[in-house]
């Protein structure tokens, strides 16, 4: 059965790159970001680890640890990196699972028999620091992720779960947010001193509490 939100994210044992690893322990407190690729020597897959590398100290500022996972060996990742390095211009900084024998693939149910027999699917896990997933995505293998909407949800998920505030369609930071519905008004005006715009009894907003 796939992973649903709120479930724990399973651990698991794997070699990364960056040594071997038991996946809940290397998570300690962080956050993580946890996602696949189809193959090691693929475009996007290329571009989309250079992207991750470029973005690490974005990843550091909120405290979570990215970690991809391709279902490749080792030795061909440690062959792969200095070619997204060379193009995307980074130092990986981040480790990349060899799943060789599909392990963590199948746990997390990245491998969509309908879409490759082989290869993964782009899928995306934040985790909490309690261990639960937060957020899932699947992309195609053929279009790169967008990172800055990953941080940007990361942003969302840490707001609420920190303040307690929600956030609308679209939101960037910095825009107004929504107090969540389990906060009636009265305890909002307390609890938001920035204030609170009730627009209807269930949509309030409040300026980003963080900012
Ligand atoms: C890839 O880069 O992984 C890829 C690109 C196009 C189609 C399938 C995979």
């Amino acid at each position: 059965m796939s992973l649903r939100l709120g479930d724990i994210a399973p651990n698991f044992q794997a070699d990364t790159t960056q040594g071997s690893i038991d996946f809940h322990e290397w998570l300690g407190d962080s956050w993580g970001l946890l996602f696949s690729h189809p193959a090691d020597f693929t475009p996007v897959c290329t571009t989309e680890l250079g992207k991750t590398a470029l973005l690490k100290g974005e990843f550091e500022k909120r405290g979570v640890k990215p970690i991809a996972v391709s279902v490749d060996s080792l030795d061909s990742h440690n062959k792969w990196i200095p070619d997204i390095e060379e193009i995307n211009g980074v130092t990986m900084n981040f480790p990349i699972i060899a799943d060789e024998e599909r392990n963590v693939a199948t746990l997390y149910d990245m491998i969509h028999p309908n879409a490759s027999e082989k290869a993964t699917v782009r899928s995306v896990f934040v985790i909490g620091p309690d261990k639960k997933i937060k957020l899932t995505l699947t992309y195609p293998a053929s279009t790169g992720r967008n990172f800055l909407e990953i941080l940007r949800v990361i942003d969302s998920l840490q707001l609420t779960s920190n303040y307690s505030v929600a956030t609308p369609a679209d939101w960037k930071e910095g825009d107004d947010t929504i107090v969540v519905p389990s906060i009636s008004t009265a305890d909002a005006i307390v609890k938001f001193p920035k204030g609170v715009k009730e627009v209807k009894p269930y949509l309030r907003y409040t300026p980003q509490p963080n900012k």
